[in-house]
């Protein structure tokens, strides 16, 4: 019997300040994400999970995670976390993942849901504000993806693995991707990647690939080299239903 069709939604970029007050680029980042909490929580039926996939906090101060946690703890459903470049590793893990104690060892996991096989990765680099997928992690990629050979799968990373256009922000994409690509590459099975930093919504479609970013929880950026740095769009946060083996998404903006 096939898996009954489901959703989850992903959000990004919520980029937190310690004082919930504070604005940045006309936005108020925790104003935003607890309108996001709202409005995930008034979806009938509910998503099955919700990922953040990365730049949670905008400063690395306790009082800015314990923010970002208490709104995202609102959720009725469970959540998922990748790590971005705002994000420290050691951070994340002590005040949302609440590990005691926290290490600093990359984020990178794989679960499971409806028959879909999802797969979040690190690709956080500090002190860089550009991404990184280190051998070790490419390897344990490789080996999860072809451990679970043929089951259509999604992969979450923080940054963009394929310039979109943007210069300043294709400075600031995953370095050295083409080895990552190659991992993906192998495995037909892998539906889409998806992932925030860039702060716009945008497709690109590479061979079997479909890949995806979301616009941010909190402020956006300029989707090409010929718009402004900062856009004023709403907010955004996207949702992806899953249906047997296929897969199609939409954004959604929090005007
Ligand atoms: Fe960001
Ligand atoms: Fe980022």
């Amino acid at each position: 019997m096939k898996d009954a069709p489901f959703y989850f939604v992903q959000m990004s970029d919520a980029h937190i300040f310690g004082d919930p007050a504070r604005e940045f680029h006309g936005t108020n980042p925790a104003r935003n994400l607890r309108a996001a909490v709202h409005w995930i929580n008034s979806l009938d039926p509910q998503p099955e999970f919700c990922i953040h996939t990365g730049d949670a906090v905008a400063e690395e101060s306790e009082a800015a995670y314990r923010l970002f946690n208490e709104e995202i703890a609102g959720l009725k459903v469970p959540v998922y976390f990748a790590v971005g470049n705002h994000d420290h590793r050691s951070s994340l893990r002590r005040f949302v993942l609440n590990e005691t104690p926290a290490s600093d060892a990359s984020y990178a996991y794989d679960f499971e849901v409806g028959g879909w096989h999802m797969v979040v990765l690190d690709s956080s680099d500090p002190p860089q504000v550009s991404g990184r997928i280190d051998a070790a992690q490419l390897l344990w990629l490789e080996r999860t993806l072809q451990r679970q050979a043929h089951q259509p799968t999604v992969v979450f990373l923080h940054h963009h693995p394929l310039p979109l256009g943007v210069p300043w922000l294709d400075e600031l994409r995953l370095k050295d991707a083409t080895p990552f690509i190659e991992v993906l590459r192998r495995a037909p099975w892998v539906r889409s990647v998806f992932y925030g930093h860039v702060h716009f919504e945008s497709h690109l479609t590479l061979g079997h690939l479909h890949f995806a970013s979301v616009p941010a929880v909190s402020f956006q950026f300029g989707e090409t080299a010929w718009c402004d740095k900062f856009s004023s769009l709403p907010p955004g946060l996207r949702l992806v239903y899953l249906e047997g083996e296929s897969l199609r998404t939409v954004v959604h903006r929090l005007a």
